[in-house]
């Protein structure tokens, strides 16, 4: 395997601030009477969830949930199919509340197709998605564009504050890319 060098996009102020935007934005969308309920996808989601939900005031009563998901695996590219490695607590009724999907990030929509309509068979009132980065993919075949988005993106892997590579750099502050040193005949 080549040697990784990593290739900051974001540094932890800028985030800070846009994650700081992001809440006051979500705070004045959603209002108590819809009994709103953060759905937060493990484990890519869980440094951005923490933060976004801290920004959020104290009077919506926003509860927390969390399920797991896994399409990636150990690589860069989505392997086309999403598996629900563990559910939302199958106790919380959904009726009639407004579920506040957070992910890391959306590349090609499937995960987030993927739980959108599993909340609405799970009986969710109304679903928004929040990711902090949106890739706009060539050949993506997107369907549905998440409503709160803290970073548009394009080409490039990921890592840092909560993101991924083979379970690698989650404890990153800021976020980058990955770099391939090429060196040699690569
Ligand atoms: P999608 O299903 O193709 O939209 O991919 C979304 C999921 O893939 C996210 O929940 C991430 O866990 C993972 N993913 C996609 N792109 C990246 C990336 O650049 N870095 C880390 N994880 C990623
Ligand atoms: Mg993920």
């Amino acid at each position: 395997m080549k040697p990784i060098r990593l290739k900051q996009v974001f540094s932890r102020d800028e985030i800070k601030r846009r994650v700081a935007e992001m809440g006051r934005e979500i705070g004045k969308a959603l209002t108590p009477d819809e009994r709103p309920l953060a759905v937060v996808v493990l484990q890519g989601a869980f440094v951005f969830a923490a933060d976004l939900l801290r920004q959020l005031p104290e009077e919506l009563g926003i509860e927390v949930g969390f399920l797991r998901c896994d399409s990636y695996g150990m690589g860069t590219k989505s392997s086309g199919r999403v598996v629900l490695l563990q559910d939302l607590d199958a106790r919380l009724d959904l009726h009639d509340r407004t579920v506040l999907l957070i992910d890391d990030i959306m590349d090609t929509g499937l995960t987030l197709d993927y739980l959108v309509k599993h909340l609405e068979s799970r009986g969710a009132g109304r679903i928004r998605t929040c990711v902090l980065l949106e890739r706009k993919n060539p050949d993506g075949e997107t369907t549905s564009a998440p409503k709160f988005v803290g970073f548009k993106v394009g080409d490039g892997f990921f890592v840092g504050y909560g993101l991924d590579y083979g379970d690698r750099y989650r404890n990153l502050p800021d976020l980058s890319v990955l770099e391939e040193e090429t060196q040699g005949h690569g």
